[in-house]
């Protein structure tokens, strides 16, 4: 197991957690391109990272958490990536079910998953039939999520329940959301660089604090994941509002 280090666990304030933090793994393929390296091993490598984050955010007790894998726009990539990531998916849902039930992780999706392989799909909700009373921390998976799709997916939705536009406000949208429950995120992650978002929880993120790091996704690990919760604990959120100082 990948554990955070004694000295960051001391600069944690664990009365000031994030509630939620949301990744963008970003850099698999760059990682590999500066090796040598056939992209698909990046996103090998890749993997081992969303275990290391997932032990992390169980090891500081923050209690959601959202990982970007697979975009609506990644489709566009060539076959041969696609059909990689695939793979690397189906063998990954099948063989990280102890990980999430050694850790009490209890799994959700974000996105149109069932557009994947119908094997991916199954092993997938029986992932989420075996861990849905876990309790210490609720994985969201954003897998074939485009959010963009998700607003109109709520607007398609919201019109054919029949709904009032004098019933239509803040809370009834993120009902109707993927995320529906989930508090939004306060702490966005992107590794490599990258200052945009991707298509990624727009609606969500109104107020959440945006942490980019140069580092590829392969090398962001439960210590990075622990540097990050503390810049956020050194952000002064207003909401719009006026500061307490
Ligand atoms: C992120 O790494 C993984 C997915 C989008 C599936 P990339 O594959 O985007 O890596 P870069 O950005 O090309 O380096
Ligand atoms: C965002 O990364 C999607 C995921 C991490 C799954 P991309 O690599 O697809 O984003 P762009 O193309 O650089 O914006
Ligand atoms: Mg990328």
């Amino acid at each position: 197991m990948d554990k955070i280090s004694d000295s960051l666990m001391k600069k944690i304030d664990f009365t000031r957690l994030p509630n939620h933090v949301a990744f963008i793994m970003d850099g698999n393929g760059r990682w590999a391109k500066k090796r040598g390296l056939p992209r698909v091993l990046g996103h090998r490598e890749g993997i081992k990272n969303a275990v290391s984050v997932v032990e992390g955010l169980v090891q500081l007790k923050i209690k959601n958490g959202t990982l970007y894998a697979f975009s609506t726009e990644n489709w566009a990539r060539p076959k041969d990536e696609v059909s990689a990531l695939m793979n690397i998916f189906r063998e990954n849902f099948i063989l990280k079910k102890d990980l999430l039930i050694e850790n009490g992780v209890k799994l959700r999706l974000l996105g149109e998953y069932r557009e994947f392989p119908e094997d991916i799909v199954k092993s997938i909700d029986e992932m989420i039939e075996v861990t849905k009373n876990n309790k210490n921390l609720e994985l969201a998976i954003a897998l074939n999520y485009g959010s963009r799709q998700e607003i109109i997916r709520v607007v398609k939705k919201i019109i054919e329940d029949g709904t009032k536009p004098e019933e239509v406000d803040i809370d009834l949208i993120s009902r109707n959301m993927y995320s529906a429950g989930m508090p939004d995120p306060d702490l966005l992650i992107r590794t490599s660089g990258e200052f945009r978002i991707s298509n990624f929880l727009l609606w969500q993120v109104a107020y959440t604090e945006f942490y980019i790091t140069e580092k590829y996704w392969p090398q962001f690990k439960a210590d990075d994941l622990a540097e990050a919760v503390i810049w956020f604990q050194a952000r002064e959120r207003r909401f719009g509002g006026l500061s307490g100082k």
